[in-house]
């Protein structure tokens, strides 16, 4: 993986049909996304249920670009040493997960993986300031985590620019994971992202057996995004 600012789309398999994945992952990778997004939740930290580290590693094999692990799991340190050897190439953790979140990105690290910290929307983009040495991508939660389909919250685009400025030059991508459709997704790439998730907005409409509507859908966000003034 070589750092760039460029745009990346990557489809939140959430919104996917769970008895499918390997195709539907071979779909979106054929209609040109970016990284695959994999979304982790354990009924806890946040309220729904997905899969664990032997889904990631049963779908690994399918996934030739770049498969970004989101855990939304407390605690998390327990796990991390699971979802590594699973195989993922970016792990997420949330700073809201537990006290020790210094801690869980050295362990992501220490496996040879990029590291990930995600915030909430109501955590301030302050929270990553003594941590930036420790990551490589901040992700934005622009909705609360938990479920695809929600309505992107606008007063996150403020922390994007912040947290952006807080970056610098330091090698760091800024991922935004919620509600992302032609429509926001130019307001966060002018803030200063460059990943953009998206479940719902990549998705819907399409199927297996109809990818080319992934692939409009790719290309709409994609398009909206670069046109933004960055
Ligand atoms: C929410 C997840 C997201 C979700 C995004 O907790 O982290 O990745 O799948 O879904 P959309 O794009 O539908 O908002
Ligand atoms: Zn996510």
């Amino acid at each position: 993986m070589t750092f760039s600012r460029a745009i990346k789309i990557a489809p939140s398999i959430l919104s996917a049909d769970f008895a499918n994945f390997g195709q539907e992952i071979r779909a979106i990778e054929d209609q040109g996304c970016d990284w695959v997004h994999v979304d982790v939740m354990d009924g806890h930290f946040v309220p729904n249920l997905t899969f664990g580290p032997q889904l990631c590693k049963a779908i690994r094999p399918h996934i030739k670009t770049v498969m970004d692990v989101h855990l939304m799991i407390a605690p998390v340190d327990l796990y991390i040493d699971a979802f590594c050897e699973a195989g993922a190439d970016v792990l997420t953790a949330h700073v809201e997960a537990g006290p020790h979140i210094h801690r869980t990105l050295q362990a992501i690290r220490s496996n040879g993986k990029k590291a990930g910290l995600a915030l909430n929307p109501g955590t301030p983009a302050e929270a990553a300031r003594e941590l930036l040495d420790l990551v490589d991508l901040i992700c934005v939660m622009t909705v609360n985590p938990g479920f695809g389909g929600q309505k992107f919250i606008h007063s996150q685009i403020d922390k994007v620019r912040a947290l952006r400025a807080m970056i610098g030059d330091r090698p760091i991508h800024i991922e935004i994971d919620g509600g992302i459709t032609p429509e926001t997704a130019p307001l966060v790439a002018a803030a200063g992202a460059d990943v953009l998730v998206a479940g719902s907005g990549v998705f819907s409409g399409g199927s297996v057996a109809k990818p080319q509507v992934y692939g409009q859908n790719i290309r709409a966000i994609r398009a909206a995004a670069e046109a933004a003034p960055r």
